[in-house]
């Protein structure tokens, strides 16, 4: 019941937040600045949907990510080499498959202590068996481990966060990397009543970046790295509408999977500024580019979002 009583505060600061933000203007729209926000806010009006040029930006640099990342990142190395990261301890959730996979396979052979926060724990075992047998047989063993975490139950999240504070141990790195989007499917809720693109993408891994943050304080300099898109640019977050249920905005399922990037990016920005510099704990955001993975297979996703535009 404590647990119930902490989720429920620590949500409802972050949805207070960005209700304060959008009040003022910080959190609405993609683009987000500039005249014609203010012009569209008119005297003291809140903003009620995205301009068109905000949403002309953020269509153009989704469609351009798609068509130009490979010529964009053809610089960076690939894969890029890592560090040793002996002694580093780094939660991913959504390890289990796609982007969360292979980093934390490439985070645990880099020698870093590796939690795997997946809704899926057998799985989870048989990839560190693999991995184990990929190594040379002289290498040391993986230091991996893996731990349960749905993120559609928000007492999965602070159970999660309770087992790992109770260690008392340090975090340095907690990747919020699990996310959804259902593309083409109809609106659904979780058991908590929210949108599930809102719950899995962002307020899950808000509550659990607020959870944690004693154990990234132990382990400071820490890190919160959420894994956005670049969909967040043509999302529009309506503090009063979260869940798209007003009949404001009629929901589809790109914009409620944008609409929870760009919530995240816009708490990520708010939580950073109130955590006090002496904490060293940083938060940043980063779109992967497009990637074949379960949740994105390009071609699909391509026609769909040429359909919806
Ligand atoms: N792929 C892209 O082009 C792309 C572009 C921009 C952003 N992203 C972002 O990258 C992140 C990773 O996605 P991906 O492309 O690697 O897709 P993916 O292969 O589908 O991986 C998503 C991961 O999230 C986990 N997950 C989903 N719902 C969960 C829940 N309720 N509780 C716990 N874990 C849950 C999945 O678990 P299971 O393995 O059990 O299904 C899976 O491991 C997402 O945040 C996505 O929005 C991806």
């Amino acid at each position: 019941m404590a647990g119930d009583l902490r989720h429920r505060r620590a949500a409802g600061d972050a949805s207070g937040e960005e209700e304060r933000a959008a009040k003022t203007g910080t959190s609405s729209g993609g683009g987000g600045d500039g005249v014609e926000e203010a012009a569209e806010r008119g005297s003291g009006g809140r903003k009620e949907a995205l301009g068109w040029l905000e949403w002309s930006r953020g269509w153009l640099a989704t469609v351009g990510e798609f068509f130009f990342q490979r010529i964009a990142a053809s610089h960076l190395a690939n894969p890029l080499e890592l560090p040793p990261l002996d002694g580093v301890s780094i939660i991913v959730t959504g390890a289990t498959s796609g982007i969360g996979l292979e980093i934390a396979r490439q985070l645990a052979q880099a020698g870093a202590h590796v939690v795997m926060a997946v809704r899926r724990p057998k799985t989870a075992h048989e990839l560190i068996q693999k991995w184990q047998n990929e190594k040379s047989e002289c290498s040391m063993p993986l230091n991996v481990e893996v731990m349960e975490l749905d993120l559609i139950s928000l007492d999965s999240v602070v159970k999660f966060a309770d087992a790992w504070n109770a260690r008392m141990a340090p975090l340095h790195v907690l990747i919020n990397n699990a996310g959804i989007f259902t593309i083409g499917e109809p609106q659904r809720f979780s058991k908590d009543g929210y949108e599930e693109h809102m719950h899995v993408n962002h307020l899950a891994p808000a509550l659990l970046a607020m959870l944690l943050l004693p154990s990234l304080i132990r382990g400071s300099p820490s890190r919160i790295i959420n894994v956005n898109s670049v969909m967040h640019t043509i999302g529009f977050v309506d503090a009063e509408d979260m869940n798209l249920t007003s009949g404001k905005h009629k929901y589809k399922s790109w914009l409620g999977y944008s609409n929870s990037k760009l919530a995240q990016v816009k708490f990520s920005s708010i939580f950073h500024r109130r955590i006090p510099a002496e904490a060293g704990v940083h938060i940043v955001c980063s779109s992967p580019g497009i990637v074949h993975t379960n949740v994105v297979k390009p071609r699909y996703v391509f026609t769909y979002l040429l359909l919806c535009i």
